[in-house]
């Protein structure tokens, strides 16, 4: 090792060394606080970006910046809204709004003037990993028997116009509908309706009980359902 005499040379090799720690505990802090877990969520196309922050934690001073593009583009983008927040998480939904083409983020994290290198999420194709959500239920009629009508969940994506398109544009959605009385357990939902229609009439019940019904949507070209709609009850006359 040198020692720090006062000759000219040995303190040029002194301070070398002195700046080559720095950067070695600099890139150390920089891994430190690289975010972690940079992932895609997406339910009906609302396509956020969301992470954890680094091992060292969070300070009061972490800001975050976001970046994005299109599989095959060489530029990244930086997303304007995401320049610099305190939230671990980014809406990019307009950013990857064509459904069928594979997307990438990531994210740095900057904190007390240390800049961390960029962390990247995995390829993220909208059609492929979004969630479907349920399908809403209205009661049209309950008397002696109950008619139904169902309205797919709404994508995210928006039409030039501003109206948001439905889910049934990009899939084949299929509706389940079940029916849970209350003389049954609460968890025991008994399917009475599988198909696409819209409106549905569920008949063979019985006056004075009361009745809820859930719903949810699945699609079979992905092979996944959706969580369950929340129910709707009645009480049959
Ligand atoms: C996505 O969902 C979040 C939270 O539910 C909401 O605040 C945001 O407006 C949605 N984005 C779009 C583009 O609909």
């Amino acid at each position: 090792m040198q020692r720090c005499l006062p000759a000219r040379n040995t303190r040029c090799h002194c301070s070398l060394l002195f700046a080559a720690i720095l950067v070695l505990e600099n890139q150390d802090l920089r891994d430190a606080i690289k975010p972690r877990e940079v992932r895609f969520y997406s339910l009906n196309f609302n396509n956020t970006l969301r992470w954890q922050p680094g091992r060292a934690g969070e300070g009061e001073t972490t800001l975050y910046f976001v970046q994005y593009k299109m599989y095959g583009q060489s530029k990244w983008h930086n997303k304007e809204e995401c320049w610099g927040i305190q939230s671990r998480y980014c809406d990019l939904t307009e950013e990857t709004s064509d459904a069928y083409e594979p997307y990438y983020g990531r994210v740095q994290a900057v904190s007390d003037g240390i800049h961390s290198d960029w962390s990247l999420s995995s390829r993220f194709t909208p059609w492929r990993e979004t969630m479907i959500g349920p399908p809403t239920i209205k009661v049209l009629h309950s008397n002696k028997f109950i008619i139904l009508k169902l309205q797919a969940p709404r994508s995210a994506y928006k039409r030039k116009r501003g109206s948001m398109i439905p889910m049934t544009n990009y899939y084949d959605l299929l509706y389940q509908v079940f029916i849970i009385n209350n003389l049954l357990d609460e968890q025991h939902r008994v399917l009475v309706y599988e198909g696409k229609d819209k409106v549905i009439k569920i008949e063979d019940l019985r006056p004075g009980v009361s009745y809820c019904i859930v719903a949810r949507t699945s699609v079979l070209v992905l092979g996944r359902s959706s969580a369950y709609s929340s129910r709707r009850c009645t009480v049959l006359l």
